[in-house]
């Protein structure tokens, strides 16, 4: 996937004049593949992770995405492509990511738990543990400015104390990353408000990419507090 992707990359740039001297991340680029690869093998073979009967959705996209969409874990379809978001709610997704200018294969999409529960059941906290050290690692590889927190169960995962109706579309500084908590597609598929949030959010993504760090205000407690407590930063 990351070979292709890049080799897609090299080959967009050419088409747009660029020359190969902008391709210098190559070995960062490699090395950062390699490390999620490696991460990958050791979750399959970590036996003491629970949910085994399923099958591993690791993650998949630019490794060196600036922004990592995170959702809660894989359903039906995913188990059975071992990708993430390939169901009606991952369709909802890659459609609105086309819309703001993105592809897919440019950002990097994965979830917290990463085999699919039974019957689709809400994943229990100690499954989130579980996979927590991976995620973590998963994370500091790819090394993202901004994290897209699909659904309360990825926010929670950030944001302990957040509640999504309330925090959805705010942006919150977690140690130095921009945490933003959205709808989960599959909620925006259930209701026309949540849709719309989910839309008006998605919709603003590129602006908090553009955002110059050094004139966001800074939090209190980096963890907790979003960034603009008062107002939605959108
Ligand atoms: N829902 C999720 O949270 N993740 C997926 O990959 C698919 C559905």
């Amino acid at each position: 996937m990351a070979r292709q992707f890049y080799r897609h990359e090299i080959r967009r740039r050419k088409s747009e004049g660029g020359q190969k001297s902008e391709f210098k991340n190559f070995n960062q680029f490699m090395e950062k593949s390699e490390s999620l690869k490696l991460l990958e093998d050791e979750m399959i073979g970590d036996k003491l992770l629970p949910l085994r009967e399923s099958n591993l959705v690791f993650g998949e996209g630019n490794p060196e995405a600036k922004v990592v969409f995170i959702g809660e874990a894989p359903g039906f379809h995913e188990d059975r492509l071992k990708r993430p978001f390939v169901g009606r709610g991952g369709q909802l997704l890659e459609r609105l990511i086309n819309e703001i200018g993105w592809r897919r294969d440019q950002v990097y999409i994965t979830n917290i738990v990463k085999r699919r529960p039974p019957e689709n059941r809400d994943p229990l906290p100690e499954e989130i543990e579980a996979y927590r050290p991976y995620l973590t690692r998963q994370i500091e590889i790819i090394d993202p400015k901004i994290i897209v927190a699909l659904g309360r169960f990825a926010m929670n995962y950030f944001l302990p104390e957040a509640k999504i109706t309330r925090d959805q579309g705010k942006v919150f500084d977690v140690d130095g990353r921009l945490v933003v908590p959205m709808f989960h597609p599959a909620a925006a598929l259930r209701g026309n408000n949540a849709m719309a949030q989910f839309t008006e959010t998605m919709k603003k993504l590129p602006d908090v990419e553009a955002m110059p760090r050094e004139t966001m205000p800074r939090s209190e407690s980096a963890t907790k507090k979003p960034l603009h407590p008062q107002s939605r930063l959108f």
